[in-house]
């Protein structure tokens, strides 16, 4: 085994601290540094969560609906300060986790900012004072902060970025939501589902622009369903404090309107971060967006600095930062690795869920594909019917020439664990007979992905296909 090298790793996310981990296992000398929590946006204020109180929103949501199981559910009592601190625990354990796992590892970790002094040495801001630690080899995985736009500064009173709106101390009456992407309309759903009014104010023609659009139309569908309002074309100009409301100017194509609101919640995208960290001082530039730049190898334009995560690049999702983290470790360790999956699954905790991964069908056909498509309702699953959950299907899109999976789109019932199947299928070049041919356990919701693929042979056996 070649000598070990000392890494330090700044960041301690889903890319940073699984990157410290692989170093570890494979025999590196690794240092952490992180400057707030280990674990990340992810563990702390992301991903685990939101998810925390999707489920909460979810579970008050399907006891509204189970009367027609024949069960009623009387004085039904939300105690908002039980769910935030139930949440809370949840992060505490994993983040505990992450602890006990970098220890076990032997890895270090300096809790403090931590700034490059030249391409070998990072100064780190310790309640202690200065810290200086040398390496051979520096990992950036600073990840991403919140985009405030104009008129909206968080101050997480009245104007919420993610991270207030997963800590409530009430429910708001009236939630106005700005942007409706992934956060703004899983938050949105979740304030919906837990009692508020919600109005989500979309500056483009649709809820969440980039994915398959009809997929997009049962979630603007459930939108309408749950009460939610949803402005499209709509942006918000700023807003009055009077009293306790909320006076949110928005112009929209009708002409300029107040939205009365008692909180509001701005999700317009996040942004990478790099404040501070001394990127100049090595020569490192950023792209137009704030990334970092980086090869199939994770490497930056300094051969001995690397860049994960939401800092290099798009899609901004936990997953791909760890991937990136893994492939780091091993070129670092001197493995033969680079970045060469074929595709990033995308999972949104909307109501119903949507998950998506591969090419859409217009991407597909723009990228000079031959293009067959199938799809499958829930409508015609047995699973989801008795889940009582039957909106959306799955949509496979699939070449025509060679029946090569290459994006599969669904929304429906716990499709943001159905999507599992779809990025092995896609990764190991399946087909859709491949799919069509492999036994899927019955009454599953994973049936829908093979009658989706027979689909595509107008071969569905539960859903009627007139012959073409
Ligand atoms: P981060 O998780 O942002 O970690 C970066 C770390 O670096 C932070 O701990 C930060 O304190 C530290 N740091 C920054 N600068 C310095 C410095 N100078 N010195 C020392 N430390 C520093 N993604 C999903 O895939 N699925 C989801 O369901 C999902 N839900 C989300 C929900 C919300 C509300 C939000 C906000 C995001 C969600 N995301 C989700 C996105 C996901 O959180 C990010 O893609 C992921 O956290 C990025 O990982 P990262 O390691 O690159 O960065
Ligand atoms: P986003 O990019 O998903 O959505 C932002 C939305 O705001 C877009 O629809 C955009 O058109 C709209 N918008 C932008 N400016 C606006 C304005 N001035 N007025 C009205 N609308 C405006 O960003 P979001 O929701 O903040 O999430 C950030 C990122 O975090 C996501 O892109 C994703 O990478 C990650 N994330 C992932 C989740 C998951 O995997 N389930 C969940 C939450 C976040």
């Amino acid at each position: 085994m070649s000598t070990p090298k000392k890494v330090i790793v700044i960041g301690a996310g889903p890319a940073g601290y699984v990157c410290a981990i692989r170093l570890a296992q494979l025999g590196q000398q690794v240092t952490v540094v992180e400057k707030e929590y280990l674990g990340g946006t992810c563990l702390n204020v992301g991903c685990i969560p939101s998810k925390a109180m999707i489920a909460a929103g979810s579970l008050v949501d399907r006891i509204g609906h189970a009367s027609a199981m024949g069960i009623t559910v009387e004085g039904l009592k939300l105690e908002i300060e039980k769910l935030v601190a139930w949440k809370a625990g949840i992060v505490a354990r994993l983040t505990g986790g992450i602890g006990v796992l970098l220890r076990n590892h032997k890895i270090d970790v300096v809790m403090g900012s931590a700034s490059l002094v030249d391409k070998n040495t990072v100064s780190v801001q310790t309640k202690e004072g200065e810290k200086k630690l040398s390496g051979d080899v520096i990992v950036l995985a600073t990840g991403s902060v919140p985009i405030a736009i104009p008129g909206f500064d968080f101050d997480e009173q009245s104007v919420w970025s993610s991270t207030g709106a997963l800590a409530p101390k009430r429910v708001p009456k009236h939630l106005v939501v700005i942007g409706g992407g992934y956060i703004g309309l899983e938050l949105g759903m979740m304030y919906s589902k837990l009692g508020a009014k919600v109005t989500v104010l979309e500056a483009t023609p649709g809820a969440l622009p980039g994915q398959d659009r009809d997929c997009v139309k049962v979630i603007e569908r459930s939108i309408k369903k749950l009460g939610m309002t949803l402005m499209t074309e709509t942006f918000a100009q700023g807003y009055e404090k009077k009293g306790d409301e909320l006076h949110v100017r928005v112009k929209t194509p009708k002409g300029e309107q107040v939205v009365v609101c008692d909180q509001i919640a701005s999700c317009v995208g996040r942004k990478p971060y790099s404040a501070g960290l001394g990127l100049e001082k090595v020569g490192l530039k950023l792209d137009a967006k704030g990334f970092l730049t980086i090869d199939k190898q994770m490497r930056t334009s300094v051969p001995n600095i690397y860049a994960i995560g939401d800092l290099a690049g798009q899609p901004m999702l936990a997953h791909k930062g760890s991937k990136e983290g893994l492939v780091a470790a091993g070129v670092i360790a001197g493995q033969k690795e680079e970045w060469d999956v074929r595709c990033v699954p995308a999972v949104i905790f909307t109501a119903p869920e949507m998950a998506s991964v591969g090419l859409l069908e217009e991407q597909a056909i723009a990228a000079g594909r031959k293009v067959k498509t199938g799809s499958f309702p829930f409508a015609a699953s047995g699973r989801a019917m008795s889940l009582m959950e039957t909106d959306g299907f799955v949509k496979m899109v699939v070449d025509a020439e060679t029946d090569e999976i290459l994006g599969v789109h669904m929304v429906g019932p716990e499709v943001t664990e159905l999507i599992a199947e779809a990025a092995l299928a896609i990764e190991l070049g399946a087909t859709a007979e491949d799919l069509s041919r492999t036994i899927h356990a019955h009454p599953t919701l994973p049936e829908a992905m093979m009658e989706a693929a027979e689909a595509v042979h107008h071969m569905a056996v539960h859903v009627f296909q007139p012959k073409k």
